[in-house]
């Protein structure tokens, strides 16, 4: 479902900000594609990034460095809502939303499964936001063995 900012709830506008916030902690300098994330689980939000490397496979993405964070410091409690937000090379939030890429879907597959609780996404683009209640929508007949 695409939204106008002024549809979107305090609390979603809030998590917005801290994902808009975050791509400007983005170590991306082979890319230069700020990925900022924000996720909310126990009242708390927790902030992620994408993290490059120059050995490419050992950077991570943003949606997957706010979710791991959140289970190392709290491991009981379910995500209830993920935001992600990217500027491009010339420091501007894209007008349309990124997608999670496949390996941050499956993270947030098994996410929602663990916790039996759907994560609601927020992909914020300039011109809109597409606001989804659970990753199911972005990747149907997934993979899960739990
Ligand atoms: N990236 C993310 O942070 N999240 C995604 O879902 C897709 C891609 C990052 C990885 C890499 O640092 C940069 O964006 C370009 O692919």
């Amino acid at each position: 479902m695409s939204a106008q900012w002024s549809e979107l709830s305090d609390a979603e506008q809030q998590l917005i900000e801290t994902a808009k916030q975050s791509t400007y902690n983005s170590y991306a300098p082979y890319s230069h594609f700020y990925v900022g994330a924000a996720l909310l689980k126990n009242g708390v939000v927790i902030p992620g990034c994408n993290q490059e490397n120059a050995a490419f496979p050992s950077g991570l993405c943003a949606e997957r460095s706010a979710l791991f964070a959140a289970g190392a410091q709290y491991p009981d409690q379910p995500v209830l809502m993920l935001a992600i937000a990217v500027r491009n090379s010339k420091g501007e939030f894209l007008e349309e939303p990124a997608s999670p890429c496949g390996p941050c879907r499956q993270v947030l597959i098994e996410t929602e499964t663990r916790f039996k609780h759907p994560v609601r996404i927020l992909l914020y683009g300039t011109r809109h936001t597409y606001v989804m209640d659970g990753i199911k929508e972005l990747m149907p007949l997934s993979f899960t063995q739990i």
